[in-house]
């Protein structure tokens, strides 16, 4: 018999007791971490490429336009640390005119996904001068990580790009920027890319997509249950919703129930029943105005020092500086 790593098994019973306990709640409920398994991050990666999705490519705008001012000003030497760092080309576009100026600059790498990580090292080693370290951990293990390997007098700016905090609710979104300033001195800085609060009929597009890839990505969450914790969900019985909560700021995005049906979680030990209309409630992406996050900055410890907005997408980069 095939031997199963100790760290699958514990990757496994994690998203099983996960799994009861949030399908067993009111509302029911799923973490969107876990919609990024491997099919899941290859839709996620043809959602960035859809018309309707303008997150990354304004992002990447933003980035490149004003890349030089993001680092500008710090003390040599300096380093960059990328919270979940995907295929690394981001923060290529932000260290780009650094590097090329022949400066030297550390870039520490935190993504829980291996594959996520040696797939940045690959886009960065086309910069000579950069040194590259990689963190396969949590944000706040792979934080504490750099936290103490950090050298004394050393500038560092971390970034928290593709708006990712929308997933965090108003509070763990505060404490986490407050997680991040825990490991900055005064001067040090973070780059927040944060998507903005626009027309309903742009949001409800951009996560209704006419051709449902948004709804491939989150009812494969079902298909992961399936395949991973031997669930029969039948995916012709649930429908992707998106919904704009104007009073939350936020899109919800949720699989309805078109029938009222039983579904078996055989490796959870679980059976969950669902009324008709009744949804597991996937993912919330926040919305901002420019002055919730300057608000939620200040709450954090953090003063700004630049803010540019992509006109079009309606999507903000904030450069804050550690108080
Ligand atoms: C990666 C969390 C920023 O909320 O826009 C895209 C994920 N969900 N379409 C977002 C997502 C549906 C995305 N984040």
């Amino acid at each position: 018999m095939e031997q199963t790593s100790g760290t699958e098994l514990t990757a496994q019973a994690r998203l099983a007791e996960d799994v009861r306990r949030d399908l067993g709640a009111v509302p029911k409920r799923l973490r969107p971490h876990y919609l990024y398994d491997a099919l899941g991050s290859k839709l996620f990666e043809a959602i960035c490429e859809l018309p309707d999705y303008r997150i990354t490519r304004a992002e990447c705008r933003l980035l490149s336009d004003h890349a030089y001012e993001i680092l500008a000003g710090f003390e040599l030497p300096s380093a960059v640390v990328e919270l979940g760092c995907g295929s690394g080309e981001k923060l290529a576009l932000v260290v780009e005119p650094w590097v090329v100026s022949g400066r030297p600059l550390a870039i520490e790498l935190i993504d829980v996904s291996d594959t996520a990580l040696q797939m940045a090292r690959r886009t960065l080693s086309r910069f000579p001068g950069l040194t590259v370290s990689l963190h396969e951990a949590t944000y706040e293990d792979g934080l504490a990580e750099v936290a103490r390997s950090r050298e004394p007098g050393c500038g560092l700016l971390v970034a928290f790009l593709g708006s990712n905090i929308g997933n965090l609710d108003p509070d763990a979104a505060v404490a986490f920027l407050g997680d991040i300033r825990g490991v900055l001195e005064p001067g040090d800085r973070l780059l927040l890319g944060a998507d903005l609060v626009k027309p309903e009929r742009d949001l409800i597009l951009a996560y209704d997509d006419p051709l449902g890839v948004t709804a491939a990505f989150n009812k494969n969450l079902l298909v992961r249950l399936n395949l991973d914790l031997g669930a029969d969900f039948d995916l012709e019985q649930f429908a992707h919703r998106a919904v704009w909560n104007p009073a939350a700021s936020r899109i919800e995005m949720h699989l309805e129930s078109l029938s009222a049906q039983t579904v078996r979680v055989a490796d959870a030990d679980l059976r969950v029943q669902f009324a008709v209309g009744e949804s597991i409630w996937t993912e919330s992406s926040y919305k901002y105005r420019m002055d919730d996050l300057v608000q939620m900055g200040a709450t954090a410890g953090f003063g700004v020092r630049d803010q540019w907005v992509e006109p079009e997408a309606q999507f903000a980069a904030t450069v804050f500086e550690a108080r």
